[in-house]
């Protein structure tokens, strides 16, 4: 961004900020008492990296609005970084939860409910793979699928995209050096082991990178979101998922799809809208509207590998699975979220909803000639400070721009906006309006014209 004026914009930063610290009393004093219970100040570090320069403490969330604890209602496009998804406490949710916990009784016990099949059952349908699993969180759903694919390919590593996020999963806090060499990511905290020996790191959107990387057939899988979410938003190039679905096909490798995000697309995710084939797809955040769940399905064929595999421990010492793993609340839950909030009718006006801030976002570059770009992908939307969309990863890990970001995520915060901390991702809800998303956009506008001088 060689053009801005970034003494300009440090200015307009450190004006926001002061507005922030003067209009938000008690957030401040939480802040100053949690560091002296909480590491770090906050229950988790990115809590922290609200752009007003202290975290914003909750009040309520309904809907897509929150109110922080001096009173400032938000509209609420981070939407927990989805995962509330559903719009926060959903009714049919809450009156599930309810029913579970007050009415019935009973938080987890050692015995299944029928909720639980009824959310397979559901998934299956959606996403087009049988055989369901559950887990607390998507992390957790990503390193059990992880394992299984490695335990029946009885091969060692896996493969994922370069800048790809899958949770705090070990094998995949990975990057790649300026050699092409596999390395930890920065700050990668205690890496048990190199991760050069468990992973393999290539660009998204390099079909030759994928091919060679799968060539030797030391790779069980390839852990994918069929577009990156994590680094700004990267949309696949025509055909390379196809490709890439090919090149694991040829070389005996199995394909996870991490759908945790790009459910947003639609109710079965890319693997539905788009017709893809994976051999598992993995989940969490939005199923259970924020009460924690992850889940990972497996398809027939891979489902019929694990079963007849007599040398994996699924059931105890293992390495999969977990005590609260599909608790009653959790699918509660989970099925409620999926039969009566995620619905058809609900996706439709998400997706409308995100076409329609997409438009707005455009309009609003285009009045300040910002050479800026937007990437929608179903309800959600990022944008980012380049003329086109990036191609791969890397691309857009380089386009980051942080004084940029904070301004922009500080000045929505002042003109009661919340947009998803440490990215410029807005995703709209079922009970987010055509004039929630047209808030958000005008308070782009202000700032935006100003960042631009028009
Ligand atoms: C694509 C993807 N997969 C998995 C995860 C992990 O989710 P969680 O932190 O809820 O375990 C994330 C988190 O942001 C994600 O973006």
């Amino acid at each position: 961004m060689a053009d801005l004026d970034r003494i300009r914009l440090a200015a307009l930063l450190a004006r926001e900020r002061a507005e922030f610290a003067a209009s938000h009393p008690r957030s401040l004093e939480l802040s100053r008492r949690a560091r002296g219970a909480l590491l770090h100040g906050v229950p988790m570090p990115w809590m922290a990296k609200w752009a007003g320069g202290a975290p914003v403490f909750l009040a309520e969330a309904r809907g897509a609005r929150v109110t922080d604890v001096d009173g400032h209602e938000y509209v609420d496009v981070a939407l927990g970084d989805t995962g509330s998804m559903p719009g926060h406490s959903p009714q049919p949710t809450v009156d599930a939860i309810v029913a579970r916990v007050a009415g019935r009784g009973g938080i987890t016990t050692m015995m299944p409910t029928e909720d639980a099949i009824a959310v397979g059952e559901e998934l299956g349908r959606r996403f087009g793979v049988p055989a369901w699993q559950f887990a607390l969180s998507a992390t957790d759903a990503n390193r059990f699928a992880l394992r299984m694919a490695r335990q029946v390919q009885r091969r060692g590593k896996i493969m994922i995209f370069l800048h790809a996020y899958h949770g705090t999963v070990d094998e995949t806090v990975a990057t790649l050096d300026d050699q092409g060499k596999v390395i930890a990511r920065d700050g990668n905290v205690g890496a048990p082991v190199d991760p050069a020996l468990t992973t393999k790191v290539v660009p998204f959107n390099d079909l030759d990178a994928v091919r060679a990387a799968l060539a030797p057939r030391d790779v069980a899988v390839v852990l994918a979101e069929p577009a990156m979410t994590n680094v700004g938003m990267v949309l696949p190039t025509d055909g390379f998922l196809k490709g890439l679905e090919e090149a694991c096909a040829d070389t005996g490798t199995l394909l996870i799809y991490d759908e945790t995000h790009t459910m947003s697309m639609g109710p079965g995710g890319c693997v539905r809208a788009w017709g893809l084939a994976p051999d598992a797809v993995t989940l969490g955040k939005a199923l259970g509207a924020g009460v924690p769940i992850g889940a990972y399905g497996l398809s027939a064929e891979l489902r019929d590998r694990v079963l007849a595999d007599d040398e994996g421990d699924y059931l105890d010492w293992g390495g999969v699975g977990g005590t609260l793993a599909g608790n009653a609340l959790s699918v509660a839950a989970a099925r409620a979220t999926l039969e009566h909030v995620l619905t058809e009718e609900a996706y439709a006006s998400m997706l409308f909803t995100g076409q329609r801030y997409v438009a707005g976002v455009r309009a609003v570059f285009a009045k300040h000639g910002a050479p800026w770009h937007v990437v929608g992908l179903g309800a959600r939307a990022e944008f980012g400070y380049t003329p086109a969309p990036h191609a791969t990863g890397g691309d857009a890990h380089a386009a980051i721009d942080p004084l940029l970001d904070d301004l922009i995520h500080a000045a929505l915060l002042n003109r009661g906006v919340m947009l998803t901390p440490f990215h410029n991702m807005a995703l709209m809800g079922p009970t987010t309006t055509v004039e929630d998303a047209d808030r958000v956009v005008g308070a782009l506008d202000a700032i935006v014209g100003e960042i631009f001088g028009s």
